[in-house]
């Protein structure tokens, strides 16, 4: 099969490296790709929302397969375009994608099916949403704008002052751009998180192995929040009697729900919960794999992706045997030093050519190119995802603390305690 593969970050590199493990993968071209994604595929230079341009590709090409797992085109509708185009394609279609794309939609969802969440209001006047947060709102209170925001659309506020200043910056300065047309104020839940991912397709789901994900820039989960500094798999806290739980009261019922709304699920569905004391929650819905979570849960996977892909769009996704290592992933995010504020780029990556053909150790790229001479260097703010596997957590925590030192370019920063929690258990 020829596959072309849209993105170019960290959860891209993951799935190049799932995909070409496929002996059914004849040729991976990715767009746009980066450094290390151009060492295990044919990077092009199309933007993930050119979905002309990728059409266009893909058929002189003679691509079998698109694959995209990425929130802002899936919600654009870039599986509805290239379907239209008569592509064969795995993601999710813009109708069932608004699962992420608006989280009033996915509030209002999982109140009308009864599915576990944050109890929470939605505004679309800034006065009327001061007005609750002055007469009935308890604090901490949770302030998300309604649509897409890279994942920073979500204000934790302790105080009444601090929730007034948010509504200001999310409805009226529009921080977050039309993001913030709406509002969900929400109840502040405390507990641990835990991300599922899973395959679903349209009707059935097959669950991958659980992971957790360290999103505060900063050591003790302190400073602002990021995309995400570092993940392990599977998670310990993740136990039986919760996933029978999840199972019971969330999983196939969010499937069931979408299904009975007219907007068929299907593609890489992301649950994110929070063990509470009144038992697991949903903290939010993704359309897609997590990232830096598919850092982790990719290379554990023992199932053909190609295969999950294909039944996934087939719907005989029940006919699946999904299949996870019985062992460990941490992946630790090298950041460039400022993120998730500013930072700069272009600084030589040095040291990446340790990682080859060293088992159970893989160099994710997230945020690299080349520079004019040839050299990789950085490119964002999340650079790199290094994680290895071992038989136990602890193990692959060391596998990967010891492989990230192998790296080093200017400003190179991470955090300490990836799956540090560990050590409570
Ligand atoms: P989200 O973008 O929805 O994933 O939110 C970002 C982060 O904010 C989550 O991973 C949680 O850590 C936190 N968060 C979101 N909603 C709540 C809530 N209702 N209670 C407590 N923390 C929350
Ligand atoms: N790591 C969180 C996310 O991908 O949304």
């Amino acid at each position: 099969m020829k596959i072309l593969l849209i993105g170019g970050g960290g959860r891209e590199h993951a799935m190049a490296a799932a995909i070409v493990r496929s002996p059914r993968c004849e040729k991976l071209y990715c767009a746009p790709g980066n450094a290390g994604i151009a060492e295990i595929a044919e990077c092009v230079p199309i933007g993930v929302m050119d979905f002309d341009t990728q059409i266009a590709f893909a058929k002189e090409q003679g691509i079998d397969f698109v694959v995209c797992s990425q929130d802002d085109p899936l919600c654009a509708g870039l599986v509805n375009a290239h379907e239209a185009a008569g592509l064969r394609v795995f993601g999710t279609q813009a109708e069932a994608a608004v699962i992420e794309g608006s989280k009033s939609f996915a509030k209002n969802l999982m109140k009308k099916y009864g599915i576990p969440t944050a109890a929470y209001e939605i505004f679309s006047d800034p006065g009327k949403a001061a007005e609750y947060l002055r007469e009935r709102a308890s604090f901490p209170v949770v302030l998300k704008a309604d649509g897409l925001a890279l994942g920073k659309g979500v204000l934790i506020c302790g105080d009444l002052e601090e929730a007034l200043s948010g509504v200001r910056e999310i409805m009226e300065d529009r921080r977050f751009g039309d993001a913030g047309r709406e509002l969900v104020v929400e109840e502040f839940m405390t507990g641990r998180e835990v991300s599922v991912l899973a395959f679903v397709d349209g009707r059935n789901i097959k669950l991958m192995s659980s992971a957790q994900d360290h999103k505060r820039a900063g050591d003790g989960d302190t400073g602002p929040n990021t995309g995400g500094m570092g993940t392990f798999s599977p998670s310990p806290f993740y136990t039986e009697e919760i996933d029978r739980q999840c199972r019971e009261r969330i999983y196939q019922k969010t499937v069931d729900a979408m299904a009975a709304e007219g907007r068929p699920f299907r593609g890489v569905l992301y649950f994110g919960l929070m063990m509470t004391q009144d038992g697991p929650k949903v903290v939010e819905y993704n359309t897609r794999f997590g990232d830096p979570e598919a850092q982790v849960v990719l290379p554990r996977m023992k199932t053909d992706i190609l295969d999950v892909m294909d039944a996934v769009i087939d719907g005989r996704l029940d006919s699946v045997d999904l299949e996870f290592e019985d062992n460990a992933a941490v992946c630790v995010v090298l950041a460039s030093g400022g993120y998730p504020g500013a930072y700069e780029k272009g600084r030589e990556i040095r040291g990446l050519g340790s990682f080859r053909n060293q088992e159970g150790c893989f160099c994710f790229h997230a945020g690299t190119c080349f520079d004019k001479d040839g050299r990789v260097v950085t490119d964002g703010g999340r650079v790199l995802g290094i994680t290895a596997t071992g038989r136990t957590l602890r193990e692959a925590r060391e596998n990967s603390y010891r492989a990230a030192e192998q790296v080093s370019f200017d400003g190179k920063y991470m955090r300490h305690d990836i799956g540090r929690a560990l050590d409570e258990i």
